[in-house]
């Protein structure tokens, strides 16, 4: 892969340039205050951030945060995350009121030497997701004019075709900031030739949402164990009933070939913790896979299911792990997804968390970050790697 780096760049000397940095600072939000409730994403990029600064760049940060419509919505404002990344960095972020505007061109104009500006949200633009080349292009063209030269270090939006992804690095000189170049050193190994055994777990709500990598990981992997809301699929598909559970009844055909098309290789929730109701202080109970009420709801795995999948784990060379096991959230169904990252974290294997709730869900839970091999700050875009399909974002960088 011929995609250069930071350090690429940092030997041609950025003092006094205009480092235009794409970072993923889509951060969860605390519905009520609006306070960071996790921000492992603004840490992530602080060392790309961290080297500009001392080799006295003039860096201009931007993001999005959340799915705004292509206008400004304040619930959506970067502002907060500004605050934030200046404490982690321990110097002024300088926050600009919009993305491309008169805000943003006079706190770029204003930068000194190491400073560090922040542009509002980038998809308060249309031109930023725009599915039209033009479109997009125009917005590229003014995010472009804020830099000499662009870095990537935004890996979590890698997979999507935007026009500060794809379009920008087209209009500058572009390098891959630190953390992309991790993320892909790391993903590229599972992809490549994984220590055996390599054991996959995967949860989350929607069989769907995971479908593509199921397929691409099925022939690959040694193990694929199943929990979250997407296993009561599973489990109608071999038969059971799984009462008010989730459940994606087109689906089920579908799961059905997949456990055919490799017997024996997905394993399955053998019990799991059923509720009266979905909320945290619901009765609820242990119940056998093949035994759950049909008014109540599957909210996690149960303990014979965590410690069966402790037992694959603990033989693992290689493991990813994508998803919650459980609704982690509520207390009550915290233990399945626990238990699962306690035994990712003991077995003497190569691991790695791929994104969103599963690394909230570490963090959350308050277990060691440190005692995983690799916690992505990608979602979609770690599975769509998996998948082995091109990400915009990594082929603009190698071009
Ligand atoms: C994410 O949170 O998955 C990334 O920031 C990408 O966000 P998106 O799914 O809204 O494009
Ligand atoms: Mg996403």
């Amino acid at each position: 892969m011929s995609i250069r780096n930071l350090d690429d760049l940092l030997a041609e000397g950025v003092s006094g340039r205009r480092v235009l940095v794409r970072a993923d600072l889509n951060v969860p939000l605390d519905k009520q205050t609006g306070e960071i409730t996790d921000d492992g994403r603004i840490r992530a990029v602080l060392p790309t951030l961290s080297a500009l600064v001392q080799a006295g760049a003039k860096v201009v940060v931007c993001s999005h945060l959340g799915r705004p419509k292509g206008a400004p919505d304040p619930q959506f404002s970067l502002r907060p995350v500004a605050g934030r990344l200046g404490e982690l960095l321990g110097t002024t972020v300088h926050f600009a009121e919009d993305t491309v505007g008169e805000s943003a061109r006079s706190t770029v104009d204003g930068l000194a030497d190491g400073q560090v500006a922040l542009l509002e949200n980038l998809r308060f633009n249309k031109g930023e997701t725009s599915k039209d080349d033009a479109e997009r292009g125009a917005f590229a063209d003014q995010l472009a004019a804020f830099g000499d030269a662009y870095v990537d270090d935004a890996f979590g939006a890698v997979h999507r075709k935007h026009a500060s992804v794809y379009d920008v690095p087209a209009r500058l000189p572009h390098v891959a900031g630190r953390l992309v170049l991790r993320e892909v050193e790391v993903l590229s190994k599972l992809t490549g030739n994984p220590d055996r055994p390599y054991v996959v777990v995967l949860g989350g709500s929607k069989v769907s949402d995971k479908l593509a990598v199921i397929e691409a990981l099925l022939p690959t992997v040694d193990r694929l164990l199943i929990g979250g809301g997407m296993c009561f699929t599973f489990l109608k598909a071999q038969g059971h009933e799984v009462g008010s559970s989730l459940l994606e009844e087109e689906m089920v055909e579908t799961c059905r070939n997949l456990m055919e098309r490799e017997p024996g290789k997905i394993m399955l929730p053998v019990d799991v913790v059923a509720a009266v109701a979905f909320a945290p202080d619901a009765a609820h109970d242990t119940v056998p896979a093949d035994g759950i009420p049909s008014h109540q709801v599957g909210l996690d795995i149960g303990p014979e299911t965590v410690a069966g999948f402790a037992a694959a784990l603990s033989q693992a060379k290689t493991i990813f792990w994508n998803g919650p096991m459980g609704v982690f959230e509520m207390a009550a169904f915290a233990n399945g997804t626990r238990g699962v990252a306690e035994a990712i974290t003991k077995a003497d294997a190569f691991s790695v968390v791929g994104g969103g709730d599963s690394a909230a869900a570490v963090r959350v839970l308050g277990l060691d970050e440190s005692a995983f091999g690799h916690i992505s700050t990608g979602g979609g875009a770690s599975l769509e790697y998996l998948e082995g399909k091109t990400l915009p974002g990594i082929a603009a960088l190698e071009n």
